[in-house]
């Protein structure tokens, strides 16, 4: 019986010890990983006065139209999403008047103007996500 408990106590503190280890393990990318180009933010940048501006304002803290795009409000709604998963919301419910309506390149570099506004650094490739497949997770911090 007891070598029978003890086996069980194994178990289990391997069990734990493989459900602590998963974060540690885990080598997603986030957003602070430089996932962007500036050159993909400044065309995001156009894309966004014309199709989000109108009420998410030019400057991405919203008004009485939309909420923000900015600061630590918008981003701790996402944080622990992926990128992903924001571009999915993203596509399938805004522009509000007329989802998705943007291109699959223009999600994109309206993504990288939103993280570049919000102070995340730019990197040396493109961001390019496929809304067909989540791929490899960045995660939103
Ligand atoms: C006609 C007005 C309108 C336009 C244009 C518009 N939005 Fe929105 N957006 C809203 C409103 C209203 C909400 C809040 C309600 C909701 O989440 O559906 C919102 C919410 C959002 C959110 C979620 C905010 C959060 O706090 O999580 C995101 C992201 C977003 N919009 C992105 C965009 C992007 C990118 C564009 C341009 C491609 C865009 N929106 C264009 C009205 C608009």
């Amino acid at each position: 019986m007891i070598t029978r408990r003890f086996a069980f106590v194994l178990c289990a503190a391997a069990v734990v010890v493989a459900g602590l280890s998963v974060p540690a393990a885990a080598q997603d990318r986030t957003v602070n990983d430089g996932v962007y180009t500036d050159q993909q933010a400044t065309r995001g940048r156009t894309a966004y006065r014309e199709q989000c501006a109108a009420c998410h304002a030019a400057d991405l803290f919203g008004g009485e139209m939309a909420p923000g795009l900015k600061g630590s409000g918008f981003i701790g709604g996402w944080s622990g999403a992926t990128l992903w998963e924001f571009a999915d919301f993203t596509n399938a419910t805004m522009p509000q008047d007329a989802p998705g309506r943007l291109t699959a390149r223009q999600l994109n570099d309206v993504i990288a103007f939103i993280l570049q506004s919000n102070d995340y650094p730019a990197g040396e490739d493109e961001l390019a996500i496929e809304l067909a497949s989540p791929g490899d997770p960045i995660r939103i911090e």
